[in-house]
């Protein structure tokens, strides 16, 4: 390995442990297609998507051209008051692959702006309707929807809340629906904890009043906090409940979107329709920062009624909402899903890999196995006061043998580019399972 010819102390690193990794480091300094290559010149099979954002893998040619091509034309162009082409192409290209009438996008630069966004509009489209005592908002348990101040407040991780003081003041949350006695080991959505859902009814509208609720946020399928599948049915309740009580649904698709579990949308397969879906990530294959939330045509229509005639009719947005370099790259990643039916392609995927990871449940300290789509939580024991270190060898060891995981608390997440082989996925899941075994002998 060259020696390095600059300072690791400056760059302050996000969600990381900066002095552990200083003191050992794991660099990056190209990717192509299913993996990475490390600074000592190792190739590293990737995992999770980069960060379950590269769904069509890495240096995809007519991303890279795009944003190159783009760049050489239109650098920059002011989003308020002013346009230019690429995010209206954006718009009518997402609202054409959205079920539903989720038909409206508004654009910002990441997941967690994405969220922030979605819960102020929903804040602001019951004032349009003359209820802006609906102020509360419910998130729940083990959810993550960002690092920003409204998607903590509704996240539910409780690291990520911790040193942040009171955040949101109107702000509750429903219960996980994770349940290792009733569900470990299931393939696919579980059967048990559809009646999770009538929490919602039973206690927080109960003790809030329906008519002082704005919005219940949740990943259909959370991620970050641990690849939670969601009970048969819940989501369906969920909606039911909402509807009753004029209360908007919004699914944070921030993972879920763009093939991860097999079809275009969660909300598509699972067949429950948000009023406003925030997604980010795969929008651009991680290519360039960029978000979007869609809002169904209702929400969208009440907010352009409301404000009078030549008004602004929603005081919010982003310096590069809908950048050039970013919409171009998500025109191109999209065309490219399109083109290679990727999202199709993880469908068909799908049962190998599940069979591949529910191999690893006898493997030691594994206590459950779950998945959907291409996506898939391994949870381990932890070891006895020390929560997080085990996953956390795992990770290393993965690391130092070639293949890239991720680590949440003690569960290992698997979520790689849907342009995985079977070869590749059998390597991804023997390397993880040798690992277990060697840490298991070794304990
Ligand atoms: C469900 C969900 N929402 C929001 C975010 C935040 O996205 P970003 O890191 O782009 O701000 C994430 C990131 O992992 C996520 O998983």
């Amino acid at each position: 390995m060259k020696p390095r010819d600059y300072d690791l102390d400056a760059f302050w690193m996000p969600f990381t442990a900066n002095r552990q990794f200083k003191a050992a480091p794991r660099m990056f300094v190209s990717a192509k297609d299913m993996h990475f290559t490390t600074d000592d010149g190792r190739e590293v099979l990737d995992g999770i998507a980069g960060l379950w954002c590269v769904n069509a893998g890495h240096g995809r040619k007519k991303i890279v051209e795009a944003i190159q091509q783009q760049a050489g034309l239109l650098d920059y162009a002011p989003p308020f008051q002013m346009g230019h082409p690429l995010p209206f192409k954006v718009a009518n290209r997402l609202k054409e692959m959205l079920p539903g009438d989720l038909d409206h996008a508004f654009f910002t630069n990441s997941g967690s702006e994405s969220v922030d966004t979605a819960l102020k509009m929903a804040l602001a489209y019951h004032r349009a309707r003359g209820e802006g005592q609906r102020r509360w908002l419910i998130g729940r348990e083990r959810g993550y929807h960002g690092g920003n101040f409204g998607g903590v407040s509704v996240g539910g991780m409780p690291a990520n809340r911790k040193a942040f003081g009171s955040l949101l003041p109107t702000v509750d949350h429903l219960q996980s629906t994770h349940n290792l006695e009733h569900n470990s080991f299931s393939r696919g959505q579980p059967a048990w904890g559809a009646e999770l859902a009538d929490e919602l009814e039973n206690r927080i509208i109960t003790l809030h009043d329906a008519s002082n609720i704005a919005a219940v946020i949740v990943e259909p399928l959370a991620g970050s906090a641990g690849v939670l599948v969601p009970p048969q049915g819940y989501l369906e309740k969920l909606r039911k409940i909402c509807d009753k009580h004029g209360i908007l649904l919004i699914f944070d698709e921030v993972i879920t979107g763009f093939g991860r579990l097999g079809a275009s949308f969660a909300c598509e397969k699972l067949g429950v329709i948000p009023d406003i879906l925030c997604l980010a990530k795969g929008l651009t294959n991680g290519s360039v920062p960029m978000g979007a939330v869609m809002v169904r045509k209702g929400v969208y229509d009440q907010m352009m009624t409301a404000a009078p005639q030549n008004t602004i009719e929603l005081f919010h947005g982003y310096t590069y909402s809908g950048h050039p370099l970013a919409c171009a790259a998500a025109l191109a990643s999209l065309d490219v899903f399109a083109e290679e039916q990727l999202f199709e392609r993880a469908g068909e995927l799908a049962p190998y890999f599940e069979d591949a990871v529910h191999s690893l449940s006898e493997s030691p300290h594994v206590i459950d196995v779950r998945n959907m789509g291409l996506v898939a939580g391994i949870e381990l024991e932890p070891i006895p006061g020390k929560p997080t270190a085990r996953a956390f060898e795992v990770f290393q060891r993965c690391y130092e043998k070639g293949i890239l995981i991720r680590t949440t608390g003690d569960i290992i997440a698997l979520s790689p580019p849907l342009i995985i082989s079977k070869p590749q996925i059998d390597e991804l899941v023997g390397t993880l399972g040798g690992v277990l075994r060697e840490m298991g002998r070794a304990s």
